[in-house]
């Protein structure tokens, strides 16, 4: 017992839930190299909620923090996992990261580039390891269709693509989850830079890198909001549509759009199209080949997803498939938390780390960037930090 690594939780909310929910199902799969030995959230009834239901569960109640500063002082950890809004995730990680203590922090990863430099700068002084919770290439769906498309190379040679997704959705913008999500401040952009970064993950995970984007973006709803952390009110700032482009090295072109104020007509799609076929996304949202997607070829013929997973695990070696598939775990979310615990006791990097979160939060800005010059912008000049007006009040906001 008191070998195993003392994680604590920063910030329980949503997405925190379900990392607990991660974490207990590994607890009860046997996995027993860390406990949950405190919980903090700066709204302390959270907190209190997370160390209550882990209590029940595992029957071990964390000590509960309502600051950073506080659980450092007081608790005793080895380990952090973070799921604050966007603005605080460099604010909770650079001090554990300060006192040599490893920190998976939910995608996107910090709210700016800057704000992401800085965390690995932190990381790389102590030695401590920085994971990012980007469970959407862990799951079955998107490893067996990466396989597809790179190695068993059934589309051909990818050309082009097609993602959209229009629609009117409605969401609670009195919630203090939405209410941080409307304000560049707190969430540094919108959807884009919220389930976007799966997107722009995945497409550079399989497709590789991104050349040039173009983007035009625009909000057509701008209710009042209660922002949280001293914002006050305010008109929500973010983009609620955008229509882009990218175009990657390789000479594969995509088109990506969104919108939650399309009224009417509905779009839903996902498709790439390569030089033999091509792949439907099963779920046509942000978050790519989650669910797999079937195969036409230039034939005409279908391969469902499941005739394709089945063909991906019979190719798996048991080594493979163990690592890739810890438990039989074939969720990206108990994926994560599995790998987090096994990078810090192997003492070896995560599979998602700092460098490659850096690349999808520079794809995604380079769209906002893109808009605000009203030309083509490249993502390696948003990531070096040579173009960066967008994000430049958000640096200036909070000193980053
Ligand atoms: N991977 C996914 O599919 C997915 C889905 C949803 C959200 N997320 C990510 O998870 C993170 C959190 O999103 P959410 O939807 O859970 O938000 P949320 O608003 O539900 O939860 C955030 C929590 O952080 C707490 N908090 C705020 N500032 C804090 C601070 N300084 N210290 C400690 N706690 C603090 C809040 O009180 C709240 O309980 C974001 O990075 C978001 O992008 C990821």
């Amino acid at each position: 017992m008191s070998d195993r690594i003392k994680l604590a939780m920063i910030g329980c909310g949503g997405m925190a839930g379900a990392h607990l929910t991660g974490y207990e199902k590994l607890l009860e799969l046997g996995y027993d190299k860390f406990q949950i030995e405190a919980v903090c959230d700066t709204n302390a009834k959270n907190a209190r909620a997370f160390a209550d239901r882990l209590e029940n569960s595992t029957g071990h109640r964390p000590e509960v923090f309502d600051t950073v500063k506080g659980l450092l002082k007081g608790g005793k950890i080895d380990a952090a996992d973070i799921g604050t809004p966007h603005a605080f995730h460099h604010t909770t990680a650079i001090p554990c990261l300060r006192k040599g203590i490893p920190v998976m922090i939910e995608k996107p990863g910090g709210i700016t580039i800057k704000a992401g430099k800085k965390i690995m700068a932190a990381a790389e002084k102590s030695g401590a390891i920085v994971a990012i919770a980007e469970q959407i290439r862990r799951c079955k769906g998107a490893r067996v269709m990466e396989w597809v498309i790179n190695k068993a190379k059934m589309i051909g040679k990818p050309c082009f693509f097609s993602m959209e997704v229009l629609g009117d959705q409605e969401f609670n913008w009195k919630s203090y989850a939405m209410a941080w999500r409307g304000l560049k401040l707190l969430g540094g952009g919108g959807m884009m830079y919220d389930a976007g970064v799966h997107f722009a993950d995945m497409m550079l995970h399989v497709f590789g890198p991104v050349a040039e984007v173009q983007a035009d973006m625009r909000t057509f709803y701008t209710p009042m909001l209660n922002g949280p952390a001293g914002l006050g009110k305010q008109r929500l700032d973010v983009e609620d549509t955008w229509l882009a482009t990218l175009r990657f090295e390789s000479g594969l072109v995509g088109h990506w759009s969104f919108s939650r104020e399309a009224y009417g007509y509905k779009v839903r799609t996902g498709v790439y199209y390569g030089t033999k076929g091509s792949l439907r996304d099963r779920q046509e949202w942000m978050h790519a080949f989650q669910f797999g997607a079937d195969l036409r070829g230039k034939d005409g013929k279908e391969i469902k997803y499941e005739k394709l997973e089945k063909q991906y695990l019979k190719q798996l070696s048991k080594r493979k498939a163990d690592r890739l598939f810890p438990y039989g775990l074939d969720d990206g979310i108990s994926n994560e938390c599995w790998d987090f615990i096994e990078a810090i006791d192997k003492q070896r990097q995560p599979e998602v780390e700092g460098v490659a979160a850096l690349k999808a939060k520079a794809l995604c800005y380079a769209f906002y960037e893109s808009n605000l010059a009203g030309k083509p912008i490249s993502p390696a000049d948003v990531e070096s930090g040579k173009v960066s007006a967008y994000q430049r009040p958000i640096n200036q906001y909070w000193k980053i």
